[in-house]
């Protein structure tokens, strides 16, 4: 009997143990910092690393539907990679890139198959910018991979998942609301967004890029792309909106989210192609086909966990 007691506490206090590690190991170390960019080194690969942030933060400047060279006129509209990838990838919580360079190759269900850094940036390419390919050699998509190498690397794994991706966000037991999600719109993101969801160009000219970015309308995200999806969106939209404030309940995010993507927004062809394998397709995905019963209405607003 006395052992038995032992024993127990022994297991309490591996399990207290386990648990703080746990806790403690998805946190940020204390006063851990991304290699800095002041400390790129001099010359051509330095100059290519900057480049990169300088193509992920002011985007359309350079590959935009509005330089002058047309042959470098990749983006279709005019975002920034970091109105979404805030800071240029090197916010925790906000898709960041600190880290991904080391996670790709990695499987996408999207075509189901492993793909590498340089693809699945082409994927937001053509989806979130709305616009095509970057070719694989082009000095471009050099550039950014050499920025997202820099900034991975002195990166450990549980570094890397404080960065990766977004916050979980808990399903509705109902299906979004989008009069709701009106509502919180004109109180909380139109006096930015703009009561058309266009937001704002700086200087008032598309092709000096958004102030405050368009989340929908002709110069957006299309469709096909992670933004239009509820539970990405409205991730993001509660970990990050309103910007510098994010105070919504998750119900408020949730709605908000859907109110934005029932808005239109660029349609990209041939998205019945996407995600071969329908087991793999989140449930999410607003367009078809499907292999399941569930409609295509509760497919984009859910809920998607009935009790
Ligand atoms: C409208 C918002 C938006 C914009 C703009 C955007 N992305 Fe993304 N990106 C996303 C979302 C959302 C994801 C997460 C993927 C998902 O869930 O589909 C993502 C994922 C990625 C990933 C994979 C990250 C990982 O952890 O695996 C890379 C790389 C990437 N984006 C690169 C870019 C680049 C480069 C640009 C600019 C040329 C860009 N993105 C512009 C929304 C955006
Ligand atoms: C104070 C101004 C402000 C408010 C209010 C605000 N946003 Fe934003 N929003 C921004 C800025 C600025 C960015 C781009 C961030 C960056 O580039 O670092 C952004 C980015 C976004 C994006 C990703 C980029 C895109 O174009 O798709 C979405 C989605 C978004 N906001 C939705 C919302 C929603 C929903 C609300 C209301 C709950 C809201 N925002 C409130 C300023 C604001």
């Amino acid at each position: 009997m006395k052992t038995q007691v032992r024993y127990i506490h022994f297991y309490i206090t591996l399990l207290v143990l386990f648990i703080m590690c746990f806790s403690s190991c998805n946190k940020n170390p204390e006063g851990w910092q991304y290699p800095d960019m002041s400390k790129v080194p001099p010359g051509p690969l330095g100059d290519s690393i900057k480049y990169g942030k300088e193509l992920i933060s002011k985007t359309p400047l350079h590959i935009g539907p509005e330089v002058s060279d047309i042959t470098k006129r990749y983006s279709g509209n005019n975002l920034a990679c970091e109105n979404c990838h805030i800071d240029a990838g090197t916010r925790p919580n906000a898709l960041g890139f600190v880290g991904v360079y080391l996670i790709y190759p990695e499987y996408d269900s999207r075509v189901d198959s492993n793909i590498s850094i340089q693809q699945r940036i082409n994927e937001c390419m053509q989806r979130s910018m709305n616009g095509r390919s970057m070719p694989l050699d082009s000095y471009e998509m050099r550039c950014v991979t050499l920025y997202y190498k820099w900034i991975s690397s002195e990166v450990v794994p549980q570094i890397a998942r404080w960065y990766d991706g977004l916050p979980r966000l808990k399903y509705l037991s109902r299906a979004a609301d989008t009069t709701n999600g009106r509502n919180v719109y004109r109180n909380k993101c139109m006096t930015c967004h703009a009561e058309n969801g266009a937001g704002g160009y700086v200087n008032g000219k598309p092709k000096d890029g958004f102030d405050i970015p368009a989340i929908w309308g002709n110069d957006t995200y299309n469709n096909g792309a992670g933004m239009y999806r509820l539970i990405t969106s409205a991730q993001f939209i509660k970990a990050k909106m309103p910007f510098l404030n994010a105070d919504l309940s998750d119900e408020e995010a949730w709605d908000v989210a859907a109110y934005i993507n029932s808005m239109p927004h660029p349609q990209k062809q041939g998205l019945e192609k996407d995600f071969p394998n329908l087991t793999k397709k989140p449930i999410d995905c607003p367009y078809p086909p499907y292999n399941d019963t569930i409609s295509q209405f509760q497919h984009k607003y859910g809920p998607y966990e009935v009790k």
